[in-house]
């Protein structure tokens, strides 16, 4: 009887070490090192994450990478990611082509408590990659059906340089929209740019805040989370609403092997987002 149990549910559960064979529907470049993947699951199955969650994204005898999913939940059918082209994985990626498949295992870690933020104000500090994980909520929270649950949404972007900027054509409607404030800066100015110039956290000084009813999510390279918080904690925010995306090297994406762990804490399992009240005593979370 209890062999048949186990037989049973090994049926019907997921092996969270197997991945999904799934399809490239659309491949489309970005910007020199960063391609967009929408991906279909098996029977276009809705991958069912939460905004800020990860996927191990793999090909057959090269290895897995951890990929944030960068639309949001209320977009069925396919999921999306933005993957930069660094290292052994993500180069074979980007040879890839609309019809070709990959293997999909997740959604992984825990993200953005989207409830949580009804009635409240969200501001989105994003710096370069950081876009796209925080992307999965910026189009949760502006989704017709969804819009007025929000108070203000406010979106920070920056980059490096002009030509490192991503997801052009959404963003030229994010700058025409009523129901979201949204600024842009780049540290190096190109000929053609008249827009502001200056670091991610050049923007947060001049911003008028309903503090007590605000949030902030702040995702981009290690070095900034610091500078954003403290920018952050000077207009009034306590830690406690201030909420990061972190990155570790990763490799199970499940909590067995360690390799993502930062003290006792398995960024893979109870983050990659959390609230900075909650890490801020943990050494290494943030440099
Ligand atoms: C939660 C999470 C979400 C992420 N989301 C995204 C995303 O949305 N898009 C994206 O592009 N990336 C994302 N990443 C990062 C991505 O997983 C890594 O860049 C991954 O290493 C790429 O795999 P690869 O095989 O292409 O690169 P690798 O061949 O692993 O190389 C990646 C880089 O890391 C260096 N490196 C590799 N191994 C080591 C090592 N052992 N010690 C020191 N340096 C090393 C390489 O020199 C190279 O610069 C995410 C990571 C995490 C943890
Ligand atoms: S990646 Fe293996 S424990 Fe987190």
């Amino acid at each position: 009887m209890a062999s048949t149990s186990v037989a049973a549910r090994a049926a019907t559960e997921k092996n969270i070490y197997v991945p999904e064979v799934s399809d490239l529907v659309r491949v489309e470049k970005m910007s020199a090192l960063e391609t967009l993947f929408e991906v279909r699951l098996p029977g276009g199955r809705d991958l069912g994450h939460q905004p800020g969650q990860f996927v191990q994204v793999s090909l057959m005898g090269i290895g897995e990478a951890p990929i944030s999913i960068c639309s949001s939940p209320l977009a069925k059918g396919t999921f999306e990611m933005v993957v930069r082209d660094v290292g052994n994985l993500s180069s074979a990626l980007h040879r890839l082509k609309a019809g070709d498949r990959i293997g999909i295992r997740g959604p992984f870690g825990k993200g953005f408590d989207v409830e949580g933020l009804q009635g409240k104000d969200v501001i989105f500090v994003a710096a370069g990659l950081g876009l796209p994980p925080l992307r999965s909520l910026i189009n949760t929270l502006l989704h017709p059906g969804r819009r007025g649950d929000f108070g203000r949404v406010v979106v920070l972007y920056g980059v490096k340089h002009p030509s490192e900027f991503i997801f052009r054509d959404e963003r030229k409607s994010w700058e025409t929209r009523k129901d979201l404030e949204y600024h842009v800066t780049v540290d190096r100015a190109a000929p053609d740019w008249n827009g502001h110039l200056g670091v991610i956290t050049t923007l947060i000084p001049e911003l008028k805040l309903d503090v007590p009813n605000t949030v902030a999510a702040i995702c981009g390279p290690p070095v900034m989370y610091k500078f954003a918080i403290l920018a952050l904690r000077s207009k009034g925010l306590r830690d406690e609403q201030i909420y990061v995306s972190l990155e570790r090297k990763m490799k199970c994406g499940v909590g067995k092997c360690g390799h993502c762990q930062i003290n006792n804490v398995y960024v893979c399992q109870e983050g990659p987002v959390f609230n900075y009240g909650r890490i801020k005593d943990l050494k290494e979370a943030i440099q």
